[in-house]
């Protein structure tokens, strides 16, 4: 008998009890746009920009804007909010030292996209300094500038902004990926529609393999729907872009799933490579999305030898099921087994390694680079052919 794990009365209340929308419409736009020219004004990294657009429609909930100090503190060292809300990597604002003297300690603040058009404000409530060596330590568990995350932190500014933030709505979507934007409040909408009462969100940043199709699908049997999350914000240098990343799953979709039980969406986020600690910061912010269950694999969000395969699974460990609100899913290393036939874990598969053909993206990576085929057992061959075109093409 298959038992279906429909416990859940209906999808995952957001984070904090309620969807945050801080998108400003109508005559409230006009009157920021009018207010605007008159205010200090910040212009927003990229990444900043992806976060305030992030915060703005709910997918940060309960955050209604940056980090103040009380909350940056509190989530560097205990993985919480001063309200005692499980939050695990810290979203913040950073001005250099020398540009303190252009922003009063409180009051309204224009942002600006990298381009510097206006895309909203910021309602200042603190200018305060931070310690990056401890953020470094505690959140990416390392002090190293070879880390992608950390060397990101040592290159912001010295001063962090904490306040509530407002953005002109509605959001464009990210260009190039218009057909898979999805708010938080659409996708629980059409999870709703679907009649979908748990659902699995995927969080990825690499070409799909068979390892990550391996582990929706074991995945898919116990939910009723799958959300695949792709993660488009910037990533590092040598990860495969998201356009082509989006096409590997349009295919695989295609050919491998059900329709009906699937929504491909992106997820407009920068990577920060904090592997255990971002893992959670993934699963809250697919929670209010609307998931019920989150995946986490093999070293989830990890880089380099940073952390330990099982790391970002056992951090899960330091909260309780009520608080984070959304159920992890864990999986052990997957691997193709050629005495198997199939797809296989350490739980499931009695033979040794020299059956074993192990999958990760930095192994589709390196097979891509050095103009190889992937082998079916790694990679189906509609994605692979993808993969292959854009690599002979760039
Ligand atoms: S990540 O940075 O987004 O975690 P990636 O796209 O490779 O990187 O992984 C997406 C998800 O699949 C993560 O939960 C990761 O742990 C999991 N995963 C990737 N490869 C494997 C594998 N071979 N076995 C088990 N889980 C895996």
């Amino acid at each position: 008998m298959v038992v279906k794990a429909s416990a859940t009365p209906s999808l995952s209340a957001p984070h904090g009890g309620k969807l945050v929308q801080r998108l400003l419409e109508g005559q409230a736009a006009a009157a920021l746009r009018a207010e605007a020219p008159g205010l200090p004004s910040l212009t927003l990294s990229a990444r900043e920009l992806s976060d305030a657009q992030l915060i703005a429609q709910g997918a940060f909930s309960p955050l209604e804007g940056f980090l103040g100090s009380a909350d940056y503190k509190s989530v560097v060292k205990d993985m919480r909010l001063a309200s005692g809300a499980v939050w695990s990597v810290p979203v913040t604002l950073s001005i250099p030292t020398e540009k303190r003297s252009a922003f009063r300690a409180s009051g309204r603040v224009a942002l600006k996209d990298p381009q510097g058009a206006l895309v909203g404000a910021l309602d200042l409530q603190e200018v305060y300094e931070y310690d990056k060596r401890a953020e470094a330590r505690l959140v990416y568990r390392t002090e190293e500038e070879k880390h992608a995350g950390v060397a990101n932190l040592y290159a912001q500014g010295d001063l962090l902004l904490g306040g509530k933030i407002s953005l002109l709505g509605p959001l464009a979507p990210p260009q190039g990926y218009e057909a898979f934007f999805m708010s938080p409040a659409q996708s629980r909408q059409l999870f709703q529609q679907k009649g979908w009462r748990t659902v699995v969100g995927f969080q990825t940043r690499n070409p799909v393999h068979r390892a990550h199709e391996y582990i929706q699908k074991c995945a898919m049997e116990i939910v009723d729907g799958l959300l695949l999350h792709p993660l488009v914000g910037d990533t590092k240098g040598d990860d495969i872009p998201g356009s082509i990343r989006m096409e590997c799953y349009q295919v695989l979709l295609e050919k491998y799933y059900p329709a009906s039980r699937v929504t491909l969406a992106i997820y407009p986020a920068f990577m920060r490579y904090a592997g255990p600690r971002e893992a959670v910061f993934h699963a809250m912010a697919r929670k209010n999305y609307g998931c019920t269950h989150f995946i986490v694999g093999r070293d989830h969000a990890g880089v380099g030898r940073y952390y330990g395969t099982y790391d970002a699974q056992h951090i899960f460990q330091e909260f309780t099921s009520q608080e984070l609100g959304i159920q992890p899913l864990f999986f052990d290393n997957s691997f193709y087994c050629t005495a198997c036939a199939g797809m296989a874990t350490e739980k499931t598969c009695p033979h040794d390694a020299s059956k074993r053909l192990s999958l990760s993206g930095t192994q589709v990576r390196d097979l891509l680079s050095k103009g190889e085929k992937l082998p079916p057992e790694m990679s189906r061959p509609e994605v692979a052919e993808v993969l292959r075109k854009a690599y002979t093409a760039g």
